[in-house]
């Protein structure tokens, strides 16, 4: 099967807003040449998937394996596209030694955690995800426990791991990334926001904020919420972005068709809000193609109801769905 590029690549339409457009890659499926195709048309932003987390990077104490990050990373340099990291730090994707390793060990992990891996990519990484979801999901108590970083070194790792992540790479932008933070008023919007500003105020060098933006159709966000949460971070004067978006059809009513319609809608309102802002230089998603999301995976799958979910925007053969339409319409809307 070939792929008929079509008439106006996103990029070309988000590039003459001065915006990245992005995919979370999986270095797997570049060996499948529609996704290479696709890909290496439509965007300028990449993310590996999983490719450059903890579990992947760093599977033994001091053992760094770069293979398959090196190859979303070859790819985007082909393509002229930027790379943002992911990620120096999260709770989970992490190797069973990591959760063993008493506060002092710790520390000294993280710390050559993210030299280790930083200086492997330094100077070609545009952005990197130095912290994702540190925030207790619905705010409550607000950081999230169960996660060693906090539980055994206290909110300080934070400050530290952004001070020692921009001293390895001075011009990789660094960035906070957490769900469920985009509708202003919300407990968690407002935790997320609470650690962010507390970091600016203690001039730790962070550039701004990922809001994921997993959309749950069951709710729709409000958009008017989600420009106001934006806002209040372009007043800190950071970079905020869309990092992960995708959004399932599973509940919403109707036929395919009506579903879809729906899920564009949505697509081009979100994408809007970042479109309309200086301060948002990215929309990223989390995947471009039904054939390969995390949604098509029962663990995850389940969250949302029942599928199929066919969160992004081309269909499993690489058609594009009225969704990739709607996004276009963002970017080129006057
Ligand atoms: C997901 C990947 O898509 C899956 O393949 C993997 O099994 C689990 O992680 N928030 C994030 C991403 O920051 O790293 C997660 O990616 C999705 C939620």
């Amino acid at each position: 099967m070939i792929f008929s590029a079509p008439a106006q690549p996103l990029r070309q339409a988000a590039e003459a807003k001065g915006k990245l457009i992005g995919a979370a890659i999986a270095a797997g499926n570049l060996a499948d040449p529609m996704y290479q195709q696709v890909a290496g048309t439509e965007f300028n932003y990449l993310t590996p998937e999983n490719d450059t987390k903890w579990e992947n990077t760093e599977p033994g104490p001091g053992r760094f394996t770069f293979a398959n990050g090196d190859k979303v990373v070859a790819f985007a340099k082909d393509h002229g596209m930027k790379v943002r990291g992911h990620t120096l730090l999260w709770h989970l994707a992490l190797p069973g030694w990591v959760k063993e390793l008493d506060d002092v060990e710790l520390k000294a992990a993280m710390l050559r955690h993210i030299t280790g891996v930083m200086e492997h990519y330094k100077g070609q990484m545009y952005a990197w995800d130095v912290l994702n979801e540190a925030i207790a999901d619905g705010g409550i108590g607000e950081h999230r426990t169960g996660s060693p970083f906090y539980d055994k070194l206290g909110i300080e790792y934070v400050a530290l791991a952004f001070r020692a992540a921009h001293e390895i790479d001075p011009s990789a932008k660094l960035f906070y990334n957490d769900y469920g933070a985009e509708i202003s008023g919300w407990p968690k919007t407002e935790a997320v926001y609470r650690l962010v500003k507390s970091l600016v105020d203690q001039g730790v060098p962070i550039s701004g904020v990922g809001l994921q933006m997993h959309v749950s159709p069951r709710q729709l966000p409000p958009i008017k919420l989600i420009r106001d949460t934006m806002q209040r971070y372009a007043d800190l004067d950071l970079l905020v972005n869309i990092s992960e978006m995708d959004l399932p059809v599973g509940p919403i009513r109707g036929t395919l068709d009506e579903k879809l319609e729906q899920q564009a809608k949505a697509y081009q309102d979100i994408v809007s809000v970042c479109v309309t802002m200086t301060a948002c230089d990215a929309v990223s998603f989390w995947g471009f193609t039904d054939k390969y999301t995390w949604l098509n995976l029962p663990q995850y799958a389940k969250i949302h109801g029942r599928g199929p979910h066919l969160p992004l925007l081309y269909t499993d053969t690489f058609v594009p769905k009225p969704a990739r339409q709607a996004v276009l319409n963002a970017f080129v809307a006057p």
